[in-house]
């Protein structure tokens, strides 16, 4: 069955640890970190002190998403802070083999995310090094824009050659997911769906969760 991360940029960051108790006692496989840095992407959102602070309202393993250029000078802060998987863009400026190199050596589980305009043949050759490939399904920088059907086919070729080469990384995607876009997600081989404002959102967060985590 598909698993599911929501992404704690929707939640109430006045009330994160309650926000996060409350999604991971509804079943949450996951929490989605999103990190941005304002220079890999405009935005800027939270930090290794954050992490730190509501890991304690949470047993589900947290996944940093790193929208940060230079991944390599601040893994290793993600790691101490509490996160349990770290995402590097392949895109970002910097060194992403070293990136990789220290979340392996800092006992965490790695991961590469891949814009839309980004063609899953430049991540292919680090897919053996890879817990996790992070499709993402709208440009990165903020929650709540429209899931690009497109990605589809990259989730697709991603699902192929995990399957050919009989690796175990796990495909998850990222951006506009809600029951309709996770739907086809999950048709095309995906393993875990990132969503923010269609849980956060919703009027019944654990109907809308529950709902995700059937398809
Ligand atoms: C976008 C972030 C996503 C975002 C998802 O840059 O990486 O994780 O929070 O939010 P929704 O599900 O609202 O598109
Ligand atoms: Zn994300």
């Amino acid at each position: 069955m598909v698993k599911v991360s929501p992404s704690l940029l929707s939640a109430d960051f006045a009330n994160l640890g309650k926000d996060v108790r409350e999604i991971s006692d509804m079943g949450a496989d996951f929490l989605h970190i999103d990190v941005m840095d304002g220079s890999f992407v405009p935005n800027i959102t939270i930090g290794p002190g954050v992490i730190k602070s509501i890991k304690k309202y949470s047993q589900v393993p947290f996944i940093a998403h790193l929208m940060v250029d230079h991944p390599e000078r601040t893994a290793s802060s993600f790691a101490g802070a509490g996160s349990d998987y770290i995402t590097v863009h392949i895109e970002s400026k910097g060194d992403v083999t070293q990136s990789l190199k220290i979340i392996r050596e800092s006992g965490k589980k790695a991961g590469m995310a891949i814009n839309p305009p980004t063609p899953f043949s430049k991540i292919e050759k680090y897919l053996p090094l890879l817990d996790i490939v992070l499709i993402m399904t709208v440009n990165p920088g903020w929650a709540g824009q429209k899931f690009m059907p497109e990605a589809a086919k990259k989730i697709r070729e991603a699902r192929r050659v995990i399957d050919d080469e009989r690796l175990t990384t796990l495909i998850e995607v990222d951006g506009g997911i809600n029951a309709d876009t996770g739907r086809i997600c999950v048709d095309h081989g995906v393993d875990i769906l990132a969503a923010g404002s269609s849980i956060f959102g919703a009027p019944d967060r654990k109907k809308a969760l529950d709902e995700l985590k059937s398809l």
